[in-house]
């Protein structure tokens, strides 16, 4: 069985975006729905599959943004779908606190076999990214019997109270949400693009002043864990430069500090590793996982030391839905899907592809500063010409082109300047080289 796509792969516009039926739907969202809610394109979906998202009106957009690296095995997995199908009529929900099932197990199982280290680990699932960033920090505090949280500088981690004071930037995450939690610590990042040390031969000077903050303003006894994505998601596909994540797994460990990935959005083959921990051998004492595990259902998980997992409380993490029998199924499917269709590699084909392109672009439009990411996980950074001044508004212009032309594209950044590519993994290449050309000719006319 392949996750062969059931919809045409294709680019078809066949109404301007957004189209009639989308623009009258769009109003009753604006009647029934909060404000405050975000939306990347105002066109209503009606289907999806592998890389094409197909709206009410008939239009097959390009998805390069898969559901913010959600659908790495595409929109309507085969696997996934008939896993979901065969679960939904066995049952729905028991609550696996409850009455346990297998699809939970096996999950964990999978999470186990498929995170970094071979060293016995243990899972927890639950529902939400911010939800398992929150339990790892919980558990952290437990074990370690201590309560400082150590984060970083452009970090995302959820929405919740707790992961909102880890998040760095406060438009629109924070802003006026306080008071957040405290024993939250912003370390600075490496940001090879905007940090003199980082660009010249990296020394690794920023390791060194994070290390020097951790123990003269906190007090490296103090510290439970330090929570860091490998390659920053929503702070712009921030790629630190070799040796800061080691080095600072090392710190962690000569400090009995517990490091902890957060690898919601670089996790499930989406950075050409199962985990992007693996590309300088990091193996995280917990890692956090969602998005991509489970083809597009809420699913999440804390895997780590088996030692760490097993010493909370009986009854100590849970949740009603945690782990649902449904998004458990999904999961294994989506599992399946990445494994047996080596979508490990198709990230890194997909990787080479865009890199390649983007480096182009590069050379064409001053406004592009910086090309990074790590297999399908690629973005550009964009600049006001001769200067590494953010250009937000070179990046919206690029942005309504693509979609006016049939191709979804999301924006990142601290700075709301960078144009993050997250294809589905099972895109094919036709489609993702028409989605590039598109891209080429938005930064042409921005
Ligand atoms: C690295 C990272 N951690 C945590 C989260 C929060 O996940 P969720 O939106 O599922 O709560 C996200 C979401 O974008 C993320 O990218």
């Amino acid at each position: 069985m392949t996750s062969g796509p059931h919809l045409p792969q294709e680019r078809k516009l066949v109404t301007s975006i957004p189209g009639p039926k989308s623009q009258e739907l769009i109003k009753r969202r604006a009647e029934a729905v909060s404000a405050a809610l975000g939306m990347a394109i105002p066109v209503v979906v009606e289907k999806a599959g592998g890389g094409v998202i197909v709206d009410v009106d008939g239009n097959s957009i390009i998805d390069m943004g898969a559901g913010i690296a959600v659908v790495n095995v595409g929109n309507s997995a085969n696997r996934v779908v008939k896993n979901v199908q065969a679960q939904v009529e066995a049952f729905t929900h028991t609550c696996f606190m409850i009455a346990p099932y297998m699809g939970y197990i096996e999950v964990c199982e999978a999470l186990n076999r498929l995170t970094p280290g071979t060293h016995k680990k243990k899972s927890a699932l639950f529902n939400s990214g911010a939800e398992a960033v929150e339990n790892a920090v919980k558990i952290a505090r437990k074990f370690t019997n201590r309560q400082a949280v150590v984060v970083f500088e452009h970090g995302y981690h959820g929405r919740t109270n707790l992961t909102m004071a880890m998040t760095a930037k406060n438009m629109p995450y924070k802003d006026g949400f306080g008071p957040f939690t405290p024993e939250v610590y912003r370390m600075p990042m490496s940001y090879p693009f905007r940090c003199d040390s980082c660009s010249s031969s990296c020394e690794n000077s920023v390791l060194e002043t994070v290390i020097h903050k951790i123990e003269k303003e906190i007090g490296a006894n103090n510290v439970a864990c330090m929570v860091i994505e490998p390659i920053m998601g929503e702070g712009g596909f921030i790629v630190p430069c070799k040796g800061f994540l080691p080095g600072l797994a090392k710190f962690c460990k000569d400090n009995r500090i517990l490091f902890v990935a957060d690898e919601v959005q670089t996790g499930f083959a989406r950075t050409g590793q199962m985990f992007a921990c693996e590309d300088e051998g990091i193996v995280p004492d917990l890692i956090t996982t969602a998005k991509g595990i489970a083809g597009g259902l809420p699913l999440a998980g804390v895997t780590g030391r088996a030692d760490v997992m097993d010493s909370i409380h009986m009854s100590g993490l849970g949740g009603t839905y945690g782990g649902s029998p449904i998004a458990c199924a999904a999961a294994l499917g989506a599992i399946a899907t990445i494994e047996e269709e080596k979508l490990v590699d198709r990230a890194k084909e997909l990787g080479s592809l865009m890199s390649a392109a983007l480096n182009e672009m590069k050379k064409k439009y001053p406004i592009i500063g910086d090309v990074r990411g790590r297999g399908a996980m690629q973005a550009i950074e964009l600049v006001v010409p001769g200067s590494k001044d953010p250009n937000p508004a070179a990046l919206a212009s690029a942005i309504k082109y693509c979609q006016q032309k049939g191709v979804l594209i999301l924006s990142a950044g601290t700075y709301g300047n960078v144009i993050r590519l997250l294809p589905p993994l099972v895109m094919p290449e036709h489609l993702l080289k028409e989605a590039l050309e598109i891209l080429d000719e938005s930064l042409a006319q921005a």
